[in-house]
């Protein structure tokens, strides 16, 4: 109950490449850093898996699992500190603002490719 009064925010992951190659200007604040050529070439060099979560501070929950941009620096346990070696290849992405991950999911994701979800109530082991 005290949950459903806290903002529900939504959170674009994916786990990279592809995308820029559609013009999709995914990372086009980073336009200008000296990495933006190296990372589009990385983005585009293959299929991505891309999901839209949603939640209760899910931005920040998403980026906490997904661990710092650095894989050097992400504490284990995270995804890029368990499974990435270079900054350049962290292998997986998280919106960073509630703002970015509704302009990112409604740039990956087509109208009617996004649906709800509902846990069920039962427990499956009783
Ligand atoms: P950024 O948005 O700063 O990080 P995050 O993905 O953690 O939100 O940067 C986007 C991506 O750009 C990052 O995942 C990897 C790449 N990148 C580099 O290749 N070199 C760099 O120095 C930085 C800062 C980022």
């Amino acid at each position: 109950l005290m949950a459903a009064l806290e903002q529900v925010d939504q959170t674009y992951i994916m786990v990279k490449p592809d995308g820029v190659q559609r013009g999709l200007e995914h990372y086009k604040d980073l336009k200008q850093k000296p990495f933006f050529p190296a990372m589009i070439d990385y983005i585009t060099s293959g299929p991505v898996v891309s999901m839209a979560w949603e939640g209760i501070g899910v931005v920040p929950s998403a980026r906490k699992l997904i661990g710092a941009t650095d894989p050097l620096q992400a504490e284990p346990g995270t995804i890029r500190g368990d499974l990435a070696v270079q900054r350049g290849r962290n292998v997986i992405h998280g919106s960073d603002s509630p703002e970015n991950g509704q302009r990112e999911i409604a740039l990956w994701f087509k109208e009617g490719e996004l649906c709800e979800w509902t846990p069920v109530q039962e427990p499956w082991l009783i």
